[in-house]
């Protein structure tokens, strides 16, 4: 169907005039004095405006789709999520002046439900995470909306070469830095759009830097990265939420990527709750994941006397999180004792070591 051109036209134009109102996010640097030498930043992506990295991908998604012809002036917007890129495509359905629904699984964080509502969207809950591909084709096809399918489009909305994207943004921050080219950047995969951006843009400005992808329990992407399986099949969903798939999402691609690692689910809530005392701020939990895989490789390089930097995300603030991470009695029931990794990351805060 052949939409409204001076529509779409208004609509891409009102998407670049938010963009030029915006800035850019900041780079943090740790201070670590155990691992001298060894230089830590985290790209904080929880300061755009609907407070998460997933601001940029809602951006994205609605340009691709708009320039592919696939979004008009009567199309309702549907997106299967795990609530983060759901309350960014609300923001910039509600800028287009469209209908959004959002896909849900039922344990979403409720914060994330009331800013998809505070955004004008609409959300859907389904029981099982695996549930909300279908459930939103179904509902595209009855409304006869545009299902935006961040699971597929996520890689290949992103503009890899550069043009503000977050690769490009971080190796342009990290230019006056004393280690500007960082041995290795890590990130964890939810669509993986993150990481094939990266990735690709690693390889196309011929850098030598190393992409880690950190994967939490109950993910199938470190396995796939393994077998090449794309069949494989998760029991249950991902605790932190944001990440780890139980199927391999089409956005994901392995062969970008130079390493993976799994992190314990108690590792990652017991990083965030460290990361607090060091920046005097909260961080969700894919956070946790990132850095904790970066104080490993961090480790690794002090034990061979390396020097360098490591550069990961600050996806969203823990905020959203207060009654699930940041709740004691959630963590306990729901993770479990994350005391040894309280206690093995003030070791590493002495020693520069995580063992
Ligand atoms: C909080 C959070 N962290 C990390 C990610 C992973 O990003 P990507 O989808 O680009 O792999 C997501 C994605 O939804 C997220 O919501």
């Amino acid at each position: 169907m052949r939409h409204d051109p001076l529509w779409v036209n208004q609509a891409i134009r009102k998407i670049e005039a938010d963009f030029q109102r915006s800035a850019d996010t900041h780079l943090i640097k740790l201070d670590i004095p155990a691992i001298e030498g060894i230089d830590l930043y985290l790209k904080d992506e929880s300061t755009h405006p609907t407070g998460s990295l997933k601001h940029r991908l809602a951006r994205s998604l609605f340009l691709y789709s708009l320039c592919n012809g696939w979004i008009g002036e009567h199309t309702t917007i549907i997106e299967s999520s795990s609530g983060s890129t759901a309350v960014s495509e609300a923001y910039f359905a509600r800028l287009l002046g469209l209908p959004f629904i959002a896909v849900v699984p039922r344990r979403t964080a409720r914060k994330k439900i009331e800013q998809i509502e505070f955004y004008g969207g609409q959300a859907h809950f389904v029981d099982e995470p695996c549930q909300i591909y279908d459930e939103s084709r179904r509902l595209a096809e009855k409304l006869n909306g545009h299902y935006m399918d961040q699971f597929t489009y996520a890689e290949r909305a992103t503009d890899w070469r550069g043009n503000n994207n977050i690769a490009n943004s971080i190796f342009e921050q990290m230019q006056l830095e004393a280690h500007p080219i960082p041995t290795w950047i890590v990130m964890s995969a939810g669509t993986g759009g993150t990481s094939a951006t990266i990735g690709r843009y690693i390889r196309y400005q011929m850098h030598g830097t190393q992409l880690c992808v950190v994967d939490p329990e109950h993910s199938v992407f470190h396995d796939y990265y393994l077998t090449r399986d794309p069949a494989l099949k998760g029991e249950r969903g991902s605790r932190i939420e944001g990440i780890g798939r139980p199927r391999v999402e089409p956005s994901f691609i392995p062969d970008v990527v130079d390493e993976m690692r799994t992190i314990p689910d108690a590792a990652s809530i017991a990083t965030v709750h460290w990361l607090e005392k060091l920046l005097g701020r909260k961080a969700g939990a894919s956070t946790g994941t990132n850095l904790y895989g970066v104080l490993q490789l961090a480790s690794d390089m002090k034990a061979r006397g390396e020097q360098g930097s490591i550069v990961t995300l600050l996806c969203d603030s823990g905020e959203r999180y207060l009654d699930t991470y940041f709740d004691t009695d959630w963590v306990a029931t729901n993770i479990g004792d994350i005391q040894p990794y309280l206690d093995q990351l003030a070791a590493f805060e002495q020693t520069g070591q995580l063992s």
